[in-house]
């Protein structure tokens, strides 16, 4: 795609008690994330037809063409899927990619990190120690190299498209496309620091990728 957005969905209930994973519904503040996220889609959208309109008046016209309709990709829970409620599904072609979900934490699934430490002391010092090669405990469990192999086909079809792309996700997730995106070694991805309430526009240039990062004012 010609840009790349990309963002954390907006604060959920959970996120204010610390809870991970789960499915929780948004906070009040999360579901204005979610407007003022489509607000500002909207308005680059418009910014970029009327460009492109002024440069064609003009004789000029060497800015990008864009599609009509902007992909939008959320996970299959609900915190994604409520983040987008604002976006009009005329214009932004709006689907759940359940490749997009949170790591799934097996046992730990629902609890803080202070329970994990006091209930499982052997699991919380092992992730510790490797974050990236920790896989959770429990049907399911995941690592981060797991996320990154369940998110290979997402990244080639991601490279093929050419229509601008908003993509709606988890922590976990947000740090692997973006550093894929951004060349980072996948031994740093779990460490980068991806924090609520803020968007990311990834453009692919000759020249290297260029991010820029877009934070919240509340
Ligand atoms: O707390 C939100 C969350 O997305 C959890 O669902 C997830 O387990 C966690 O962040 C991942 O972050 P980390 O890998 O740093 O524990």
């Amino acid at each position: 795609p010609r840009c790349i957005w990309l963002t954390r969905h907006g604060e959920s209930v959970d996120n204010i008690v610390g809870k991970i994973g789960g499915d929780a519904s948004l906070s009040t503040r999360g579901r204005r994330y979610g407007e003022c996220l489509s607000r500002f889609i909207n308005f680059q959208r418009q910014e970029n037809e009327k460009t492109r309109r002024l440069e064609v008046e003009a004789g000029m016209a060497m800015s990008p063409q864009r599609e009509k309709t902007v992909a939008v990709w959320t996970s299959m829970l609900t915190r994604t899927k409520e983040t987008v409620e604002q976006f009009d599904p005329k214009v932004y072609d709006i689907k759940h990619i359940r490749f997009l979900n949170e790591i799934y934490a097996g046992i730990c699934e629902g609890l803080s990190y202070a329970q994990i430490e006091q209930l499982y002391p052997e699991e919380f010092e092992a992730r510790r120690v490797n974050k990236l090669f920790y896989r959770y405990p429990g049907m399911g469990g995941e690592s981060y190299l797991d996320v990154i192999q369940r998110l290979n086909p997402l990244i080639i079809e991601l490279e093929r498209m050419t229509s601008d792309l908003l993509i709606v996700t988890h922590r976990v997730v947000l740090r692997i496309v973006l550093g894929y995106l951004m060349d980072v070694d996948r031994a740093k991805m779990p460490e980068m620091d991806v924090p609520l309430h803020t968007l990311y526009c990834v453009e692919p240039k000759p020249h290297g990728t260029v991010v820029r990062r877009f934070k919240w004012v509340e």
